[in-house]
């Protein structure tokens, strides 16, 4: 049903003025019942994170209340990728992410390490020197040891192998599965596993949300990984969604096969980018998609934690990444909770 566009816009009004003494009140912080991350604590442990851009932490002191207030874990957008903790071969850098280990302990959030295996940020030793198969396995494995290793006993999950799969199913040719072969992706979980014992091991892809071809390749490949007794514990569904396309089909269902798998699931990068300009309308449809995404994780049991890749449209990768998009996120760019925020909170106050 389309709603005309006044009504639409009363309709906020007025759910604008019945939340606006919650939020103001949600600003006194986190141990307080009106947070995002105090209501989502009632719903079997549920956490709500957020990628959090280290420069902007350190220098925004609202955009640190934010995640103080609202978020019960956090994910570094970048500082835990391989190009930024070992920019020269041999020369690791962890400051940044180590900052945001540190940060997140003091407010007691817990932290999704973000990530081991990608074809992506990969330092520019390593894309353009000429390694031998060989070179490239013990390089991977090296590089899974060493930062499993430094964050050790501090990290909840590991996202260990990040978009391995393309579109229809079929696995996606990279340097490391030309170099080491399908396995690479059952050995990496394994040698994380040998580093952190303790942290949660998840497989992680976009747009696995729905059943289709894709989240089923992911479905049948983490069953054998189980199956053989690969140290797996979770499969993340990035969910950057574009509210110019149709929601995804089956969200609930897919989440619940996975689950019923044995493994935890999430959201690990919730966004729900427009066509710019912004309008009503499209709010109202991005609160939708984000309350849609919602509804489904507190209806699967196993859904540990839904994290938004940026909380606000001031700092989201959307704008930078698809040309003539943004206003993804839950806040505006004057840190003013939008629509989506004020959906995802009903649901978690009404279920
Ligand atoms: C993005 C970051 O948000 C950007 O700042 C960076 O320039 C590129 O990577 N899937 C992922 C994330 O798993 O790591 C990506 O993050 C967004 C898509």
């Amino acid at each position: 049903m389309r709603v005309p566009r006044v009504a639409a816009a009363t309709a906020l009004a007025v759910v604008l003025m019945c939340f606006s003494v919650p939020i103001a009140a949600a600003s006194q912080g986190r141990g307080h019942n009106d947070s995002l991350a105090a209501l989502a604590a009632r719903h079997h442990g549920l956490r709500i994170g957020t990628a959090v851009d280290t420069d902007v932490l350190a220098a925004d002191a609202a955009y640190r209340q934010t995640i103080v207030d609202q978020f019960s874990t956090v994910t570094p957008e970048n500082v835990m990728k391989w190009q930024l903790v070992e920019p020269t071969q041999g020369q690791f850098d962890y400051a940044a992410a180590d900052g945001l280990v540190k940060f997140a302990r003091r407010n007691h959030d817990k932290v999704r390490g973000h990530t081991l295996v990608w074809h992506n940020q990969l330092p520019t030793w390593l894309t353009s020197g000429s390694f031998s198969n060989d070179q490239l396995r013990d390089l991977l494995h090296k590089h899974i040891v060493d930062e499993a290793t430094h964050f050790r006993g501090q990290i909840w999950a590991w996202d260990v192998v990040n978009e391995a799969f393309n579109e229809d199913g079929t696995l996606r040719d990279t340097i490391w599965r030309a170099a080491l072969g399908d396995d690479y992706i059952a050995d990496a979980f394994r040698w994380a596993h040998r580093a952190d014992h303790k942290a949660k091991l998840f497989y992680n892809d976009f747009n696995i949300e729905g059943i289709n071809a894709k989240s089923d390749a992911v479905y049948a490949l983490v069953k054998r990984l189980r199956a053989e007794g690969v140290p797996i514990h979770g499969v993340g569904a990035q969910a950057h969604l574009g509210i110019q396309f149709g929601f995804p089909g089956g969200v609930t269902e897919n989440l619940q096969r996975f689950a019923d798998l044995g493994l935890d699931v999430a959201f690990t990068e919730t966004d729900a980018r427009m066509v710019l300009p912004v309008t009503d309308e499209k709010l109202q449809r991005q609160a939708d998609f984000y309350s849609q995404l919602m509804q489904s994780c507190l209806a699967v049991r196993r859904c540990v934690s839904y994290t938004v890749w940026g909380f606000t449209d001031a700092h989201s990768w959307v704008p930078g990444f698809f040309t003539g998009q943004g206003a993804a996120c839950l806040y505006d760019e004057n840190l003013q909770p939008k629509p989506a925020y004020f959906a995802i909170r009903q649901d978690l106050l009404a279920s």
